[in-house]
């Protein structure tokens, strides 16, 4: 866990506000790559992740920015965090990064949809300080809801950078999606009907999956109705629980004193990806990837299910 205070806080667009985090103790924070984000311990006992907007350098290695969207349906993280002041003290995690670069691409198209924009700048910014090969979608609903206007109509990012305003997103992605290829990588952050489009558009185009890169920041709307209980067994103890309708394999294991760690508690994040010994999950997460849950040997315990009466947890 790191103490920082906010820095700064600003209007960065339309409902959008942006902080910098510095060290309370002066000292410098951990590096990352373009990507990660960072839990971050709001008031009240919230819990929530931000990606890093600004890439980590060594000129300046004393200062993260996130950038937080005010959600009309906030489940109260947005709405804390656009309460944090400047000069207030809170905790973060270290940066962790799902969401990494591939190494070898030799190009890539980066997509944003929306808040969806602040890892992919922070990636943009890496790609252009590196001289690689890349684009910048960004979409939009409106120039007011555009953040980081003026990082992206700088020197070094204006030409690579194209802002698509309250335009036909599925018209453009399929066009700027129509030749799949092998050297490039396509990534992906934004709304979840956003990123369905241009992941859908990519397969169907014949994009390569391994060619595909995306960080969801929400979870999807899922069906409740018809859920039943069913029965966990941690493998290294033979101890059973029960998990009734309306509660998560995560919060009755952490109630009984089991660890498992969690972060985002809604899947989209991984860090619960926990092996399946025995049982067919329910995936309800959006992290693992669709031959990653047909293979059936892990799950997402903070929001996924069973289809089976038992599931036994490599735990
Ligand atoms: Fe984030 Fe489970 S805690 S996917």
């Amino acid at each position: 866990m790191l103490d920082v205070i906010v820095q700064r806080r600003e209007q960065e667009a339309e409902d959008i506000l942006s902080f910098d985090f510095v060290s309370s103790k002066n000292a410098s924070l951990p590096a990352f790559t373009p990507g990660a984000h960072i839990d971050v311990h709001l008031p009240g006992g919230i819990v929530r992740q931000y990606s890093l907007c600004h890439p980590w350098s060594e000129s300046s290695p004393g200062q993260y920015t996130i950038a937080v969207q005010r959600e009309p349906q906030s489940r109260g993280g947005s709405v804390a965090a656009h309460a944090l002041q400047t000069g207030m003290a809170l905790q973060i995690s270290e940066p962790r990064n799902l969401f990494e670069l591939a190494p070898a691409a030799q190009k890539h198209l980066l997509f944003a949809g929306g808040i969806g924009i602040t890892p992919i700048v922070c990636m943009a910014q890496a790609l252009a300080s590196q001289g690689q090969l890349f684009e910048l979608h960004y979409f939009c609903r409106s120039q007011e809801r555009a953040a980081f206007q003026r990082v992206l109509k700088s020197s070094a990012l204006s030409q690579f950078a194209h802002l698509h305003v309250g335009t036909d997103t599925a018209a453009e992605v399929a066009q700027l999606l129509s030749t799949p290829e092998a050297g490039t990588h396509v990534y992906v952050c934004g709304p979840t009907g956003f990123m369905d489009c241009v992941l859908g558009t990519a397969a169907n185009q014949g994009w390569n999956a391994q060619n595909l890169h995306k960080e969801y920041f929400a979870a999807a709307v899922v069906e409740l109705q018809g859920d039943q209980s069913f029965q966990v067994q941690v493998a290294s103890t033979g101890q059973h629980y029960e998990i009734p309708v309306g509660k998560t394999v995560f919060e009755i294991l952490d109630s009984a004193g089991v660890n498992v760690p969690v972060s985002c508690e809604q899947g989209v994040c991984g860090t619960c990806v926990t092996r399946v010994l025995q049982g067919t999950p329910d995936h309800r997460d959006q992290y693992l990837t669709d031959a990653e849950k047909a293979a059936n040997d892990c799950f997402t315990p903070c929001c996924s299910r069973s289809r089976t009466p038992l599931l036994v947890l490599d735990l």
